[in-house]
């Protein structure tokens, strides 16, 4: 039976890496791979994961497992972070990463019934795939118009009329992956006020914290609308904001009425059970180490201040040019890594091939990839295809 399987068309951002590897030129620019780069092109290990990662090794006495919710002080001090003193009140599962968080709450609102999520469009282009694999159907909606950068609440709030009751719509939490975009404080109220109307869940994606404006600026839109109605699904992933990746920390929590929730619980354990059974606890313990000590608390807060003040020096770089048809102004504005251009395929592709200049085929950049120095010739290349 195996051997009729029809292969599967490859992620295309691993295209884009495969070419800019094999790419000769010395002065190609690689702005497609998602993660923070700093100003030398690496992205290193931060300070406070070294120290914790040194304390792990010298105090850890046993490998055996850690619970089925996981690791309870790491989802207590997220949650803290994330949502502050409401978290207390949300049923929370570590998960394998944010995808993994994002997997575990499509399978949960599933079991509860739910049909459909929508996506508001253009969305992360592994959304679309974890609905699917949880056996939901994906809605697009559209909410952002790309040529002139702006979010469309009313379109956005119209598209929602396609889910029903029991449904869901992911939202990103802020940085926005692809556009930068974030909703405003005042969108995400109108933004609750209608799913309250409707019955449609909210189910937040958070992996971007302390890249935009903030650790709490950042989160203050989705703690505005989680306040504001009954039930939601959060994922949060710690990949970005501990520059932890490969170490795949996740987490999902979920709001519901207190009677809701030991069989909210009980379902999330029985569904990682049957997925990966325990989860992985190396990068957790780490998170819970900086979280928990105040000194790497605050090496961890004063790296990712730096992180984020390099991101904003890039987008003000950028957002100081002119070019034709780009409003390159509002680059300034949008928040995280990336930042998708009004680009067509044909313009993509002339900057890979004439100029060495890589980004997703959807034209999405991202703006930590580029370096100071690469800017000028960045910008050339725009005005040359654009
Ligand atoms: C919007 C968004 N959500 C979730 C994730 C998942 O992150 P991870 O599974 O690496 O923790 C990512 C990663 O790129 C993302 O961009």
């Amino acid at each position: 039976m195996i051997e009729t399987l029809a292969p599967k068309a490859p992620d295309p951002l691993l295209k884009i890496i495969k070419m800019f590897r094999e790419d000769p030129r010395t002065d190609k620019i690689d702005l497609g791979v998602g993660v923070y780069k700093d100003a030398t092109g690496n992205t290193p290990v931060m300070r406070a994961v070294k120290d914790a990662e040194a304390l792990l090794l010298a105090q850890q006495k046993t490998k055996t497992y850690v619970g089925q919710q996981g690791d309870v002080d790491f989802l207590r001090l997220v949650g803290q972070l994330a949502f502050g003193e409401m978290s207390r009140d949300f049923v929370s599962i570590q998960a394998v990463g944010g995808t993994g968080a994002l997997r575990l709450g499509c399978d949960l609102l599933r079991e509860s019934g739910a049909g459909r999520i929508a996506l508001p469009q253009p969305c992360w282009p592994n959304h679309p795939a974890i609905v699917r694999a949880a056996r939901l159907e994906p809605v697009e909606v559209p909410f952002f118009n790309i040529a002139d950068q702006r979010i469309d609440m009313d379109t956005l709030i119209a598209g929602l009329a396609r889910t029903g009751r029991g449904d869901a719509v992911i939202l990103q939490a802020c940085c926005h992956n692809p556009l930068g975009a974030d909703f405003s404080l005042e969108q995400w109220k109108t933004l609750a006020d209608a799913l309250d109307a409707r019955g449609v869940i909210p189910f937040v994606d958070l992996a971007y914290q302390g890249f935009g404006d903030g650790v709490d600026e950042d989160v203050a839109g989705a703690r505005a609308l989680l306040e504001r109605v009954p039930e939601a699904v959060i994922a949060v992933s710690e990949a970005k904001s501990f520059g932890v990746y490969r170490e795949r920390v996740g987490a999902l929590y979920v709001k519901t009425a207190e009677k809701a929730r030991a069989a909210a619980m009980s379902n999330l354990a029985a569904i990682a059970r049957a997925n990966y059974s325990m989860p992985p606890d190396h990068g957790a313990a780490i998170v819970r180490e900086v979280l928990s000590d105040e000194a790497l608390r605050a090496s961890w807060r004063e790296e990712l201040d730096r992180i984020r003040a390099h991101i904003k020096r890039t987008r003000a770089a950028l957002a100081a040019e002119r070019v034709n048809s780009i409003p390159m102004h509002l680059i300034a504005a949008q928040k995280g890594m990336f930042s998708t251009l009004p680009l067509n395929e044909a313009q993509v592709t002339a900057l890979r091939e004439e100029h060495g200049i890589y980004m997703t085929d959807a034209a999405r950049i991202n703006v930590a990839g580029l370096r100071e120095a690469d800017i000028p010739r960045f910008v050339e290349a725009l005005r040359a295809v654009a």
